[in-house]
């Protein structure tokens, strides 16, 4: 008799990454040897730091603020109602994953601060900004859940301009200055379900700020009063900053992105031995194009570029 052999669902691009990193080898080095080594690779990439700008030190009252859907548009973003769109797509299977995680379910337990999810990658431009913003907007829409997004790329921070917001206090003024309460720096937009904490001003000590005893108060904050709360961080690349390590040991979930036939193999291996303080880590593909189909992000199930 013949068997029925139902046709493969494609994979996700969390999926494709293991696949063609070869992710579950990977991930068990790191573990079995239980190494958090910081091994840099003999010549990080030079990454170009754009100088904090004074920004106007604002406190948030609490009013919403308005995000430009024309700017989401223009720069490849998801858009709040918008149609739907092969990133879209891409993102709401992406999100199934990392909520199902962070909630737990019949079968298994929720990961221990699993809602917490840093977006990181090896280099700069592999696209970790577009995906924890796509990812926030994606997870806004939930209707049970509410998502922070947090800029902790302190040295260049990009999400306040991704949404055409201006500069206020963020996450390292909160850390540097016990007086200030980290839930005066949130900012409400008029996105449903979307908040922003900004990455506030660059110190010259910000990965010991992070990596001091008050970061976990600080963060516990952020979802104490609010269980249906995902917090998304986007990190600064793994071997171009140092915070990029001592935050992973702040989250239950690591997103590495990894950028299709750019990121090597071996730059992901070092990257990875950074996030040595998160257990669970996952690779996300960013920038595919695969053949014969030509399927990339924007090009997914028929919905068109
Ligand atoms: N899948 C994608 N489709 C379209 N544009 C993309 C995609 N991924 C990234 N980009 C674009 O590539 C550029 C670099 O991406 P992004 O800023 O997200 O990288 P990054 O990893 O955050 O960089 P940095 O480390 O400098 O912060 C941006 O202009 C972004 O909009
Ligand atoms: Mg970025």
């Amino acid at each position: 008799m013949n068997q029925y052999n139902p046709p493969r669902k494609p994979a996700s691009l969390l999926e494709r990454a293991g696949e063609i990193y070869d992710y579950i080898p990977v991930v068990r080095t790191v573990e079995s040897d239980g190494s958090t080594a910081k091994q840099m690779p003999n010549e990080p990439p030079s990454r170009q730091v754009t100088p904090v700008t004074q920004r106007p030190m604002t406190v948030h009252d609490g009013a919403r603020v308005m995000v430009d859907r024309e700017k989401l548009r223009e720069a490849g973003f998801i858009v709040p109602d918008g149609p739907v769109t092969g990133i879209s797509e891409e993102f709401r299977i992406i999100k199934r994953q990392l909520l199902l995680a962070a909630k737990g379910s019949q079968k298994r337990n929720p990961l221990p601060r699993g809602e917490r999810i840093l977006i990181c990658s090896a280099h700069p431009d592999e696209g970790k900004t577009f995906c924890a913003l796509n990812l926030a907007l994606s997870i806004a829409a939930e209707k049970d859940n509410e998502v922070l997004l947090v800029d902790a790329d302190f040295a260049k921070p990009s999400i306040l301009s991704s949404l055409g917001l201006e500069g206020s206090k963020g996450l390292m003024d909160a850390l540097a200055d016990p007086q200030l309460p980290v839930e005066n720096c949130i900012i409400h937009t008029d996105i449903a379900g979307l908040a922003i904490l900004p990455a506030g001003d660059q110190t010259n000590a910000d990965t010991e700020y992070l990596a001091s005893s008050r970061t976990e108060q600080v963060l516990n904050r952020l979802t104490q009063n609010n269980p249906h709360r995902i917090v998304i961080f986007d990190s600064p690349p793994a071997l171009s900053a140092s915070p990029a390590s001592v935050l992973a040991t702040h989250v239950g979930q690591v997103v590495m992105v990894v950028k299709a036939n750019e990121t090597t193999e071996s730059a992901l291996r070092d990257a990875l031995s950074l996030m040595g303080g998160c257990e669970h880590i996952q690779l996300l593909l960013n920038g595919t194009k695969f053949s014969p189909t030509g399927r990339r992000f924007g090009s997914y199930y028929g919905y068109g570029e």
